[in-house]
């Protein structure tokens, strides 16, 4: 097992939540699977806001997700947006899930712990999320 690194962000607005998903984009490329792991309103849809900016994807991302998946792309970015939040741990379907992920293009999923085998995901970036208080929030980064 190859060893991990973490790295720890406070952020103190949503503002600055999206700056810290710029700066991990910016650190670890645009060819990722992130998987977004947090409670209800700890940031992950502000932070897949935060990437959607940084690439000039521009759009109403949706928050919460009444679509499964998203996907938005220029010329020069792809990102395909899954929340898992409306599914049931059963209903999720591995197959269809896999599928997007082997697509080019950052690809991050909300609400990933909800995956039934997620721990056979390798080389995937996960990013957790903790509320510390009404607007402080801790983003973990593991890659
Ligand atoms: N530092 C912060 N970072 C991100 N969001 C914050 C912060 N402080 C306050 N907020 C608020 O917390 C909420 C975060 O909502 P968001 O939709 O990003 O959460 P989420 O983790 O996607 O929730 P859900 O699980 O319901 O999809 C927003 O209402 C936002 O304004
Ligand atoms: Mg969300």
């Amino acid at each position: 097992m190859t060893k991990k690194t973490s790295l720890y962000f406070f952020s103190f607005s949503p503002l600055e939540t999206k700056n810290v998903a710029a700066k991990v984009v910016e650190l670890l490329g645009w060819d990722r699977t992130m998987f977004l792991i947090g409670d209800l309103g700890s940031g992950k849809t502000t932070f897949v806001k935060g990437i959607a900016e940084k690439a000039n994807l521009g759009g109403e991302l949706s928050s919460p997700s009444f679509t499964l998946v998203n996907e938005y792309k220029n010329s020069n970015f792809q990102v395909i947006h899954i929340d898992l939040y409306r599914l049931e741990r059963s209903e999720i379907e591995t197959i269809f899930i896999d599928e997007l992920l082997a697509s080019n293009g950052l690809k991050v999923v909300e609400w990933a712990d909800k995956l039934p085998k997620i721990e056979e995901y390798d080389g995937v970036v996960k990013v957790f999320f903790r509320i510390i208080g009404d607007t402080e929030r801790l983003v973990k980064v593991s890659f």
